[in-house]
């Protein structure tokens, strides 16, 4: 039974040892070491020995099949090899290809503008905070001096959610965040950039859009004040030579209130198709805050006063790189969007 063994022994390598397939070798895995295999069934033959002799045969059988089972790991390992050694060996790598250009991704215009308006204030001491978009009708309307029918609403109609609750019209209710927030501490110095909404769409409206709005209280805050930090802005966004110009207008919640008008910066002042002629363009609209919004938000406008400004980015983007069409900011054209 031992030579037995042996010659099966000796068969199962030399065919293992010749296997030209991982199928085929798991072919041969049965055969000699399944549970019907042959070198298993030899075990099988046991019965027929003195129990002296079984041992002996267990134990030589045993060995046998790790032998096998070793062989063929073995060849399996040599297969692989090989298959892969083909592989590189009909693979062509042109090496002298250029690689793929990873293209790398830029700031969008507005983020840049709003970046450059920002450090402008900032630079003056002011700091930024925000507000949300959905927003209540009273620090959106009311509480700037807007109550319900008053018929400045008009012009900012805007998506309400309810009565009460709507898409913020303008970065203003910040204002009143702000105030409430401060408890009447001095000084209110900020900025407060931010998306805002409005029933509004063409050429140079979009229903959504940005501004920003400035803010400031203190004790003698002049209209003087406003004068100085909206033309410090000015030159510091728009070069060191611009004028600003102060015309009378209306809004709600300054009183008195301006539309801020800079110096052309495309002809210095001379009149040009930019400025449509008058050497001017209209950039903001700001004011002196009334006193009855400093009383609603907790701040008395006999011990302070101030000034308040609000202006739209994409209109200053769209003046300092000269875009024409306000929707382009918002085409997600990369020719576009990767020229700033
Ligand atoms: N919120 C105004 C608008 O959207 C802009 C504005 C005007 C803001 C005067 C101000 C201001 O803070 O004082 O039309």
């Amino acid at each position: 039974m031992q030579q037995q063994l042996a010659e099966i022994e000796a068969r199962a390598l030399a065919a293992v040892h010749e296997a030209k397939s991982a199928e085929q070798l798991a072919e041969l895995k049965v055969a000699y070491l399944g549970k019907k295999g042959e070198i298993t069934s030899v075990s099988r033959m046991m019965g027929q020995l003195s129990p002296e002799e079984r041992p002996v045969l267990g134990a030589a059988v045993n060995q046998a099949k790790s032998n096998v089972e070793q062989a063929v790991a073995r060849r399996m390992a040599e297969l692989k090899a090989e298959e892969q050694n083909a592989r590189l060996a009909s693979e062509v790598i042109d090496v002298t290809l250029p690689g793929r250009r990873i293209s790398k991704g830029g700031r969008h215009i507005l983020s840049l503008v709003q970046e450059q308006m920002e450090d402008i204030f900032i630079g003056m001491g002011y700091t930024v905070e925000e507000g949300p978009q959905v927003e209540y009708d009273y620090y959106n309307f009311e509480a700037l001096n807007l109550p319900p029918e008053h018929p400045a609403r008009d012009m900012q109609d805007s998506f309400y959610f309810s009565e009460r609750m709507l898409l913020r019209t303008q970065t203003s209710p910040v204002q009143v965040r702000t105030m409430e927030k401060m408890g009447g501490k001095l000084p209110v110095k900020i900025i407060s950039p931010g998306v805002v909404y409005r029933r509004d769409d063409d050429a140079t409206h979009s229903p959504m859009f940005h501004q920003m709005e400035g803010l400031l209280i203190d004790e003698r805050v002049t209209f003087a004040d406003l004068n100085g930090t909206l033309l410090a802005f000015a030159r510091q966004m728009f070069g060191a030579e611009r004028e600003v110009r102060m015309r009378p207008s209306y809004f709600p919640f300054t009183e008195p209130s301006a539309e801020v008008d800079i110096s052309c910066f495309n002809c210095g002042g001379k009149g040009c198709r930019l400025c449509k002629g008058s050497g001017w363009i209209e950039v903001l609209g700001s004011g002196q805050v009334h006193p009855k919004v400093l009383e609603m938000s907790g701040y008395d406008p006999e011990k302070c006063s101030g000034f308040a400004f609000g202006m739209g980015i994409e209109r200053i983007a769209m003046l300092k790189y000269g875009i024409t069409d306000l929707r382009l900011m918002y085409d997600n054209d990369v020719r576009f969007l990767s020229s700033f």
